[in-house]
């Protein structure tokens, strides 16, 4: 019988549904020193973030041949030693589009959240203070959303923010995107310089660090927003805290950061941003996809 090992949870009805196709399923979060020698015993790791997937964690499993596939619930895999596991001969995937709309709305929340003070005022009115003065925001129709990388997310990013009547520019590294020509392709700095808010939906490149430091928050537009849902590392934290203080960045909406959970609490805590803690995929809806792909991807795999 194909064994799975589920670590970091699973969609309920995915569960039920492998158990109906006659998969053995275990939910159980194992430490880094004991995962390794658990996997001895299961065909497929099934991941959302929390577990790491290492070189000593596949050498360890290795050792009994039997591990063929991670899968990783979700997009990012940097969670996973990827090309180590495919060396093994491990086939490692993930669920790239389950939760693309999810990230889109939470973008789009933050960018509401930042320019009409929801975030703040929800503090201290709950501090008992009344700051009606203090929080006259701006709207965000007819101003222009940068999105930096053009892919699954950013793509439902723009559809929403068109609809709120925004004027949607984009760059991406692989060059204009065919059929979204209702939206303008430019240059990154050109992005940099136009845009009222600059939103992030790239994966973290973990040798060239940050996309965005001093130098591209010196080329935006004074007062701009900076919205980052996509991987912490991707915005210099450091950067981005001195702009705010100094009112260059007029405001943040920050889903992830560069250490997670994040010990950054003057970023935490600062009045101009909106903060979460990396729950761009955590919708019922993106939950329900990503273990109806699960189920795919295993099904698929094992199939005679
Ligand atoms: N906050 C969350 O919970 C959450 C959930 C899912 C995904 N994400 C993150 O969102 C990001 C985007 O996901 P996606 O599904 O849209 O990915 P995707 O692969 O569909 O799109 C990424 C795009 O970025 C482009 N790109 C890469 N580096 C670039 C750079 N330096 N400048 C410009 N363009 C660049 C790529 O060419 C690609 O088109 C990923 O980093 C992912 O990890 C976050």
């Amino acid at each position: 019988m194909v064994r799975v090992l589920v670590t970091d949870g699973m969609e309920k009805s995915g569960i039920e549904e492998l158990r109906a196709k006659g998969f053995e399923v275990v939910e159980k979060f194992y430490e880094p020193e004991e995962l390794g020698a658990q996997l001895h015993n299961f065909d497929v790791l099934v991941v959302r973030s929390a577990t790491k997937v290492r070189q000593p964690i596949i050498d360890k499993a290795m050792e009994a041949g039997r591990l063929k596939l991670v899968i990783r619930g979700g997009v990012g895999v940097d969670n996973i030693d990827v090309a180590y596991a495919m060396e093994k001969g491990i086939k490692v995937t993930n669920t790239p589009n389950a939760s693309s709309a999810s990230v889109a709305e939470l973008a789009i929340g933050h960018m509401f959240a930042v320019t009409r003070f929801i975030n703040i005022a929800n503090v201290t009115m709950r501090q008992g203070k009344w700051d009606k003065k203090k929080y006259e925001g701006i709207e965000l129709g007819g101003k222009t959303l940068g999105l930096v990388g053009f892919g699954r997310i950013s793509k439902e990013v723009a559809k929403r923010a068109e609809a709120l009547g925004m004027k949607v520019i984009y760059t991406d590294i692989i060059g204009k995107a065919e059929g979204f020509d209702q939206y303008e392709f430019c240059s990154f700095e050109d992005v940099l310089k136009r845009s009222d808010f600059v939103s992030l939906h790239i994966p973290l490149n973990k040798e060239k660090g940050a996309v965005i430091g001093k130098e591209e928050i010196a080329m935006m537009k004074d007062g701009a927003y900076i919205i980052n849902c996509a991987r912490g590392g991707v915005v210099c934290e450091g950067a981005l805290l001195e702009a705010l203080n100094s009112g260059k960045i007029a405001g943040a909406g920050i889903d992830v950061f560069a250490e997670e959970p994040t010990k950054n609490e003057a970023l935490v805590n600062h009045p101009n941003v909106s903060v979460t803690p990396h729950i761009g995929a955590s919708t019922a809806e993106a939950q329900t996809r990503i273990g109806a792909e699960i189920v795919s991807i295993i099904t698929d795999f094992f199939k005679a």
